[in-house]
Order: structure tokens, then sequence, then C-alpha cells
């Protein structure tokens, strides 16, 4: 296929600038690259802005970052690409990463792309964002290269066909604010090496095959707003007790694993959790009265699990509760009497105490 640029128009029409030789050639072979992907792709209509007469700058999904070099001189490269939610229907192992080397930002979120993760995408050295998610075919597994993308800080995977483990090398993303692997068929354990991502905010590991346990290490991520497990099915062990140094959680889901001991009475040193859902799981013991001290909770499911002891009165400062599931478990005593002043309160659920039923 021969695909050639008006470098007369990109310089001078589309631009209003006077770049030189080098600057336009290289949104040239920008550009090159793109419409060699588009001509690829089951659904070129979907790209029709994406011409030889107009300039990548203009089409649609693309960025571009304009520098004035001198006075006449502009460097002109593309930044960002946005495509989510477009329909559109392929491969990324068509797309040549080399030719793209200041992209920031590729976002090809809820397509139809299928095929693999290339390790050639290392080549996007400036990339600070990576989301292809929910494209539901994107497989294999993830190559080992992505390390190489030190300044991603959001890397969301989720919902595909990936499989594998999840590389050791990922620790070296230090960046990484976002990370998100839900909803694939990943296996073996969570990397301890995680516990290297210290800027963590947001970490989602829903939804896969992932066994082991929670890392210990998981008390170095103390930026950590949201932590979710929740239905991988394998994961054992105890929760650990330093979750209790993540004093920025809001968010805590462990629910669907094989978790077992104790509810750690650590928890008790969160402030501002709303939600933890530690249902279907293994737990045994008291429910602590430390819990009491999650003042912002707003929901609290225990249901599912070997918990002996009574409901702790403590439960009665949740003044923020509106959902608490203690079914099926084996809790004894009497509701306190303070639950009737949880005015937020909409479910209460304790049916089932005392027949502990397994869902899985
Ligand atoms: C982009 O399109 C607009 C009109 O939609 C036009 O005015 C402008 O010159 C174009 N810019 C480039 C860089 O092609
Ligand atoms: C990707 O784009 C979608 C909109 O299509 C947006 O909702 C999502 O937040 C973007 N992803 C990232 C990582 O910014
Ligand atoms: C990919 O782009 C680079 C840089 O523009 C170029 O040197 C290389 O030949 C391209 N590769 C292919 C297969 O087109
Ligand atoms: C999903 O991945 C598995 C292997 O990892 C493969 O056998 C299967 O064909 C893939 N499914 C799709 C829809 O790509
Ligand atoms: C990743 O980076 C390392 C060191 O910087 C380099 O040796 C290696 O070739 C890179 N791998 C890929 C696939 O780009
Ligand atoms: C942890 O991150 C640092 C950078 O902050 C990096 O130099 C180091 O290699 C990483 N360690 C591991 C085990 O990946
Ligand atoms: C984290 O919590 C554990 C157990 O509560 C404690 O021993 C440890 O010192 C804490 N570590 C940090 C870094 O705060
Ligand atoms: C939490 O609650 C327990 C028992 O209700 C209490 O002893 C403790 O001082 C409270 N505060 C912290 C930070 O754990
Ligand atoms: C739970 O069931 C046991 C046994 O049926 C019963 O003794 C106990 O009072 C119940 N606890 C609550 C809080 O309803
Ligand atoms: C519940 O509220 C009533 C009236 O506001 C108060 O008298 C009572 O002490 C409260 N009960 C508990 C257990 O906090």
């Amino acid at each position: 296929m021969l695909l050639l640029f008006p470098l007369l128009l990109f310089s001078n029409v589309y631009y209003n600038v006077v770049p030189m030789a080098t600057a336009s050639s290289k949104i040239e072979s920008q550009g090159r690259a793109l419409l060699q992907w588009k001509a690829t792709l089951q659904t070129q209509h979907l790209l029709n802005s994406w011409t030889f007469e107009t300039s990548p700058c203009n089409w649609t999904g693309i960025t571009c970052r304009y520098l004035l070099l001198h006075p006449h001189l502009w460097a002109t490269t593309i930044t960002r690409i946005q495509l989510g939610e477009m329909g559109l229907d392929g491969k990324l192992e068509t797309l040549n990463f080399s030719a793209l080397p200041s992209l920031r930002v590729l976002n090809l979120t809820a397509n139809n792309l299928h095929g693999s993760i290339p390790a050639a995408i290392s080549a996007l050295s400036k990339l600070i964002s990576l989301d292809l998610s929910h494209n539901n075919q994107i497989s294999g597994s993830i190559p080992s290269s992505l390390a190489n993308l030190t300044r991603l800080e959001r890397l969301h995977l989720n919902g595909n066909n990936l499989s594998g483990t999840i590389p050791r090398e990922i620790s070296r993303l230090s960046n990484l604010q976002s990370l998100s692997l839900s909803q694939n068929f990943f296996i073996g354990p969570i990397p301890s090496v995680f516990g290297n991502l210290t800027k963590l905010n947001f970490l989602y590991l829903s939804g896969n095959n992932l066994g082991g346990s929670i890392p210990v290490e998981i008390h170095n991520l103390v930026n950590l707003k949201e932590f979710d497990i929740v239905y991988n099915n394998y994961i054992t062990g105890p929760i650990p007790a330093s979750v209790g140094n993540l004093t920025k959680l809001n968010s805590l889901g462990l629910a669907g694993n094989q978790i077992s001991g104790l509810i750690p009475n650590e928890l008790g040193k969160l402030v501002n959790p709303k939600e933890l859902y530690i249902n279907q799981n293994n737990i045994n013991g008291h429910i602590p009265p430390s819990l009491g001290n999650l003042t912002n909770l707003e929901m609290l499911y225990l249901w599912g699990n070997y918990i002996t002891g009574s409901i702790p009165h403590e439960v009665e400062n949740l003044v923020n509760l509106k959902e608490l599931f203690i079914s099926l478990n084996q809790v004894t005593g009497s509701i306190p009497h303070g639950i009737g002043n949880l005015t937020k309160l909409e479910i209460f659920n304790l049916w089932g105490n005392g027949s502990h039923l397994s869902v899985r």
C-alpha cells in the first residue's frame, strides 16, 4: 500500500505556520502511521475525517501539540489519541507505535479491538495514560515491555480476555496512580513488588482468577483510596493488619474470595472508609468493636462468613450507615438497641444468621 502525504498542505495551508521540512515530516510520518492503521480496521468508515487531505491534528480523536521553536518554526506532534466508544473493530498489532514518540494519551476504551497487546507498545515512552478497557477480546498476556513505560499514571486494561500472570516488572511503573486489571483471566498471585507502587490511588483487580494472599507490602500504598479484588475466588490468607495503615482508604472490596482469619482490629484506625465489602469469605472470630470508629461508613457487608460472637454496640456509632449485611454468619446475642437510632440505615440484613450457607 502506497500512502503519500501532500507536504505542502500540511506545512502551510492547514497549519497557518511555516515549519521547516523536519518539523512537518514528523507529523507527516505520524499521520501516515495512523492512516496505515485505519486501513487495517474493519470499520474504516467510522474515521471519515482521517484523510490525506487534512492535517492529522484535525482528525477525530487526535490532539496535537504545537511547539514554537523559533518565531517561524513550529514543531507539530500528536500527543493524544482518544477514540473511546467508537465501535472500532481491528487490532493493535497493525499500529506503528514507533511513529508516535510524543504520545501522552492512548484511549481506545469500549471498542471491539482484538488480538494481543504488542510488545512494541513500549515505544510510546512518553505515555502517561493507556486505556484499552472494555474491548472484551484483547487477549494474551501483558507484555513485560509495558514496564518500560515508566511515566504511566493510568493503566486500564479491565474488561478484556487477558490471561497469564501479572508481570512482576509492573512494579517499575512507580508513577502509577490508577491501575485496573479487573474482569480478565489473570492467574497467580498479586506480586508483592506491588508495594513499590506508592502513588497508587486506585487498584482494581476484581473478577480474575488470582490466588495467593494479599501481600503485606500493601501498607506501602499510603495513597490508596480504592482497593478492589472482589470475586477472584482464590485469594486466601488473612486481611493483613497493615491495611490499617492505609489512612486514605475509601473503599475496600475483598468479597467473594477465600480470605480467612479475623477482621483486624487495626481497621478501626481508618477514618475515611465508606465501603467495606468482606462478604463471602472464610472470616471467623468476632466483629471488632473498633469498627465503630469508621463513622463515615455507609456500606458494611460481612455476610457469608463464619463470624461468631455478638454484634458490638459500637456499631451504633456508624451514623452514616446505609446498608449493614451480617446475614449467613453465626452471630449470637441480641441486636444492639442503638441500631434503631441509625437514621440513614436502609437495609439491615441478619437473615440466615446461624445457618451458614456457602454461596460459591
Ligand atoms: C482544522 O479545521 C479548521 C476548520 O474546521 C480549519 O480552520 C483549520 O485550518 C484546520 N487546521 C488544520 C491544522 O488543518
Ligand atoms: C477514556 O475515555 C473515556 C471516554 O471515552 C473516559 O471515560 C475515560 O475516563 C478515559 N480513560 C482514562 C484512563 O482517562
Ligand atoms: C514505523 O515508523 C517509523 C518511524 O516513522 C519508521 O521508521 C518505520 O519504518 C515504520 N515501520 C513500518 C513497518 O511502517
Ligand atoms: C480468549 O483467550 C483465550 C486464550 O487465552 C483464547 O483461547 C480465546 O480464543 C480468546 N477469546 C477471544 C474471543 O479472543
Ligand atoms: C525495556 O527497557 C529495557 C531497559 O531500558 C531494555 O533493555 C529493553 O530492551 C526494553 N524492552 C523493550 C521490549 O522495549
Ligand atoms: C521500585 O521503584 C523504583 C523507582 O521508584 C525503581 O527504581 C525500582 O526498580 C522499583 N523496584 C522494583 C522491585 O520494581
Ligand atoms: C503498618 O501496620 C503494621 C501493623 O498494624 C505496623 O506494624 C507497621 O509498623 C505499619 N507500617 C507503617 C509503615 O506504618
Ligand atoms: C477505635 O476503637 C477502639 C475500640 O472501640 C478504641 O479503643 C480505639 O482507641 C479507637 N481508635 C483507633 C484509632 O483505633
Ligand atoms: C442468631 O441465631 C442464634 C441461633 O439461632 C440466636 O441465638 C441469636 O439470637 C441470633 N442472633 C441475632 C443477632 O439475631
Ligand atoms: C437513641 O436515641 C434516643 C433519643 O435520641 C436516646 O435517648 C438514646 O439514648 C439513643 N440510644 C442509644 C443506644 O444511643
